[in-house]
């Protein structure tokens, strides 16, 4: 097999060969639908309950009944967003979220716009944070939910989420976070953190694609979503996805076995990455909040408020550089990474979180996220930045 390394883990990381062990057996052997009645269906049944537990407790939820399982994080948003709107019109229709979310939150906002919610995108600092005075200048007495993503995808910010939460509850209103790209990667407490409300996606920790969770609180109970049988407590219709289901449980369990070592590995490998490209590159910015941010943060309420930014994410800004080139130039050596730019249309856009935090277009266009795991070896490493140094020169050239 020809060179591979994979250093775009935001955009989807490897299932884990654990992750398809646990699930073989429910497509070959278990194949039963959990919502039949018979003896031989209870094992299924059995396994779908024991990945809600695990889940459960790993985010700190009261009761694994507050797990709902969906097809992902963007149905996961959809259902947060859609269903706190609609279920709650007769209370308010403004929403507030920020300019740096993921497509999944702004273009359901945008479909909310166009059905009569009023919606405040919030600005972000050079670093990508929340402030929360705007947080709580923003609500007006028809605000009825709060949307702040956990991390961001492009960038790694960690927003405050939990003192956000606390702004929320403060004025009873439902604090909903994205944290697809947190999940797994660093320690979350709902119940600590004031979430009423979050979306998770399997495939971002290494378990299975097309399945995802959404925690909702009990005292938050949201409209079902998808409407027909009464699969998840008859609030998320559809035949569940067990294989599915108890690979994303059994990826949970793994991450989080491991997890103060793998951030460990992984902070210790994305520093020495980002000092060589600082260090061996001219021109280039890194974006999000500075390395240095791995320190305790002063206000939050909950240790999962510690770090400031995700382990496992870099991003740059190359200047006289298309990102594109760039990525086309890395691919050719066998490297996956991405610029985080969003294709629209057949034209590239610059990203919306690099304009958020104060890049200009031509900035934006030279960007690069590189996003690792605990696997990635300082031999890949140095090959990858080797191989980035000669495109970035052969591009300006
Ligand atoms: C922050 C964020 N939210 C939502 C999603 C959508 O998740 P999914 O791919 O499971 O639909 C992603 C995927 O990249 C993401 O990064």
């Amino acid at each position: 097999m020809e060179k591979l390394i994979y250093m775009d883990n935001a955009a989807t990381t490897s299932t884990a060969p654990e992750v398809v062990s646990a699930m073989l057996p429910f497509f070959t052997e278990y194949y039963g639908n959990p919502s039949s009645v018979y003896n031989f269906a209870q094992k299924s049944k059995m396994a779908i309950e024991d990945a809600r537990e695990i889940i459960a407790d790993s985010i700190g939820a009261a009761k694994s009944n507050e797990i709902y399982f969906t097809g992902g994080g963007s149905e996961s948003d959809n259902w947060a967003l859609k269903s706190a709107a609609f279920g709650l019109r007769d209370k308010g229709n403004h929403i507030i979220t920020t300019k740096i979310e993921h497509h999944a939150i702004l273009n359901t906002c945008a479909y909310l716009e166009k059905n009569g919610f009023e919606v405040t995108y919030l600005d972000v600092d050079s670093e990508g944070f929340v402030s929360l005075e705007d947080v709580e200048n923003a609500i007006t007495d028809k605000t009825i939910l709060i949307s702040v993503m956990f991390a961001n995808n492009e960038i790694g910010t960690i927003e405050p989420v939990c003192e956000i939460g606390e702004i929320a509850h403060k004025h009873g209103i439902l604090f909903h976070t994205d944290a697809v790209q947190a999940m797994c990667h660093v320690p979350i407490n709902v119940t600590e953190m004031n979430i009423d409300l979050l979306s998770a996606s399997g495939h971002k920790f290494h378990g299975p694609k097309g399945v995802g969770f959404m925690y909702m609180k009990n005292t938050a109970k949201l409209e079902p979503f998808i409407h027909g049988g009464a699969q998840e407590r008859a609030r998320r219709a559809g035949t569940s996805n067990v294989p599915g289901i108890v690979g994303m449980g059994q990826a949970v369990k793994l991450a989080l076995g491991t997890l103060d070592k793998d951030t460990h590995t992984i902070i210790n490998m994305r520093n020495y990455i980002v000092d060589r490209i600082l260090g061996e590159i001219p021109d280039v910015t890194f974006d999000g909040p500075c390395i240095d941010a791995n320190a305790v943060s002063a206000c939050c309420c909950s240790p999962a408020g510690s770090l400031k930014r995700l382990p496992s994410n870099m991003h740059f800004c190359f200047k006289d550089v298309s990102g594109d080139s760039l990525l086309i130039m890395l691919d050719m050596n066998g490297i996956c990474a991405s610029s985080g730019s969003a294709c629209a249309a057949g034209s590239i856009d610059p990203s919306h979180v690099l304009l958020a935090i104060g890049r200009n277009s031509d900035e934006a266009k030279g960007a690069l996220r590189l996003s690792i795991d605990k696997d990635l070896t300082r031999e890949d490493a140095d090959y990858a930045i080797d191989a980035l140094k000669a495109a970035v020169a052969r591009l300006r050239g």
